[in-house]
């Protein structure tokens, strides 16, 4: 292999076991311990998850790489270690934050999550792209996932790591992360490979569900059956379980998602007055014209019926109604 990489995956690799025994053993981890404690996170989940804690110092990770004799240049590089503007003096680059290991699809750990325990900024640091670690390759929790992906043939993705581990804990193994709300088509190719039903599981804010809507559409162009979570506004997944609990986010959330497209109708009808008769005629028409995206004939009929029966309107009205519309577009 590859001298470099291997020692970046090495130092990796300590780093993480280092931080994981602070938090766990050590009394410079108490204050990641209290962190932890009031976030919820069982002894399970960080020992799963191999979650730690940097200290509040310049030096510890740098003292431990120095005496087992890495290049620290190269470690820097890696996305570890800082190094000074004078040059040739290092420092620790993630201090007094919980981290968060990121592996490869292999297990291997590549780069880190550092999440402040106070409130300074940015509330995540995270590694920047080095020799091991592209972020737009790189779904947190994928190996650990892999087994319960294959048992259900699906994947549910969220936006944040502590969403997949708060829904590991819930009892949903499935989980895997991007590293905030964008998704690449690397990423969702790789998704595909994994599973063929998605689960769409972001927090439920407006970046959230702006991005539900654009991966929702990614996902289905690589070939993926799409669903959506929903949850009350202002959620996470998060926040969610630590609120109503486990059984409620497996049958409120995960068991009751949305199709694209009814998660699409539910969106357009927000805030309108369907007793309002114009209001209506606004949103059949606007759904009439968001199906146009639907490539499944069977899939439109489902949704002209159930529009049909809400509004009592017959059937014929609405395909005539769909064809001038489609027409008018062209
Ligand atoms: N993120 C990041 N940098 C930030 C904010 C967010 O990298 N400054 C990424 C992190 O991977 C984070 C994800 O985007 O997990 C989702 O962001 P957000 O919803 O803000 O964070 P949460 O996962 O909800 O984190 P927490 O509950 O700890 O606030
Ligand atoms: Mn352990
Ligand atoms: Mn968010
Ligand atoms: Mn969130
Ligand atoms: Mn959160």
């Amino acid at each position: 292999g590859d001298r470099p990489q291997e020692a970046m995956r090495s130092a990796h690799e300590i780093a993480a076991s280092t931080y994981h025994h602070v938090l766990m053993l050590t009394e410079q981890g108490s204050s990641g311990r209290q962190y932890i404690k009031e976030r919820g996170f069982s002894r399970e989940q960080l020992e799963h998850f191999q979650i730690g804690f940097a200290p509040d110092r310049w030096d510890a990770l740098t003292t431990i790489l120095t005496k087992k004799a890495f290049d620290l240049k190269m470690m820097a590089s890696a996305s570890l270690l800082g190094e000074r503007e004078s040059g040739g003096q290092f420092y620790d680059r993630f201090r007094n934050r919980v981290m968060f290991p990121i592996w490869d699809g292999q297990g291997n750990v590549i780069a880190f999550g550092g999440r402040t325990i106070t409130d300074e900024k940015p509330k995540y640091l995270n590694s920047s792209e080095s020799p091991i670690f592209q972020k737009g390759k790189t779904l947190y929790g994928l190996h650990l996932a892999r087994p319960s992906i294959r048992k259900q043939g699906s994947i549910v993705l969220f936006e944040g790591y502590v969403d997949v581990i708060a829904a590991w804990g819930a009892g949903i193994a499935n989980g895997v992360a991007t590293l905030g709300t964008s998704l690449t088509e690397e990423q969702a190719k790789l998704i595909r490979r994994n599973a063929e039903s998605v689960l769409l599981c972001y927090d439920s804010d407006k970046a959230g569900t702006e991005a539900a809507f654009k991966n929702a559409n990614l996902l289905q162009q690589e070939g993926c059956i799409v669903k959506i979570a929903q949850m009350p506004e202002g959620n996470d997944p998060d926040d969610y379980i630590r609120q109503f609990g486990a059984e409620r986010f497996k049958n409120d959330v995960i068991g009751s998602s949305l199709t694209l497209m009814a998660f699409k109708m539910q969106f357009l009808r927000k805030g309108k007055n369907l007793n309002d008769e114009s209001e209506r005629m606004q949103y059949i028409e606007s759904v009439l014209a968001e199906m146009s995206s639907l490539t499944r004939a069977v899939e439109r009929d489902h949704y002209l019926r159930q529009i049909a029966e809400e509004f009592s309107l017959s059937l014929d009205a609405l395909k005539q109604e769909q064809n001038q519309l489609y027409r008018a577009k062209e």
